[in-house]
């Protein structure tokens, strides 16, 4: 089992961080799978602050970056175009996955617009905000997790 490093991104301007019930969540079933967690912050629906937020996370060295929030249809959901703006490339399989898992529990998933893109070594995943459905989406993608790093590191299948 690798040792993964995890950075989570909470996308939100109502909730803290003893109320990030959705990254708590998360927390715990990244421990659960043997992997690190970094830091887990919460920051602003603000374009600029999401998006320093996952560059400083990339620069700690992180091999994975979790946002949570921030990707529906609001005019103030903005992660998709944040983590845009820092990554390189896109890696739309992991965002297909979650949405076609997530469909067969809910329709209300063909209302994400969660990306999952690369910041040079690091990769930046898009949950959605609710404890529930972030939780849903970390379980369709996980177990992809370990070998897309070793991808990302130069290895091969
Ligand atoms: N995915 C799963 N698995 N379960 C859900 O309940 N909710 C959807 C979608 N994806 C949902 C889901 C809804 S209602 C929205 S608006 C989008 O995720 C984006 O959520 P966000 O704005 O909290 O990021």
């Amino acid at each position: 089992m690798a040792d993964l490093k995890f950075s989570i991104i909470t996308c939100s301007t109502t909730r803290n961080l003893e109320e990030d019930t959705a990254g708590l969540a998360l927390e715990e079933l990244i421990g659960n799978s043997g992997w690190s967690l970094l830091r887990r912050v919460v920051v602003p629906d603000v374009r600029e602050e999401i998006a320093d937020a996952i560059v400083a996370a990339a620069d700690s060295g992180a091999d994975i970056v979790l946002t949570c929030g921030g990707s529906g249809l609001s005019l103030q959901d903005v992660t998709p175009e944040a983590t845009a703006d820092v990554c390189d490339r896109n890696v739309p399989g992991i965002a297909e996955a979650m949405r076609a898992t997530s469909l067969k529990i809910t329709g209300r998933a063909m209302l994400s617009r969660a990306v999952c893109m690369q910041r040079g070594t690091t990769l930046v995943v898009n949950l959605p905000g609710s404890k529930k459905a972030a939780t849903e989406c970390f379980a369709a993608i996980y177990e992809q997790f370990e070998h897309a790093i070793q991808m990302v590191a130069g290895g091969g299948h």
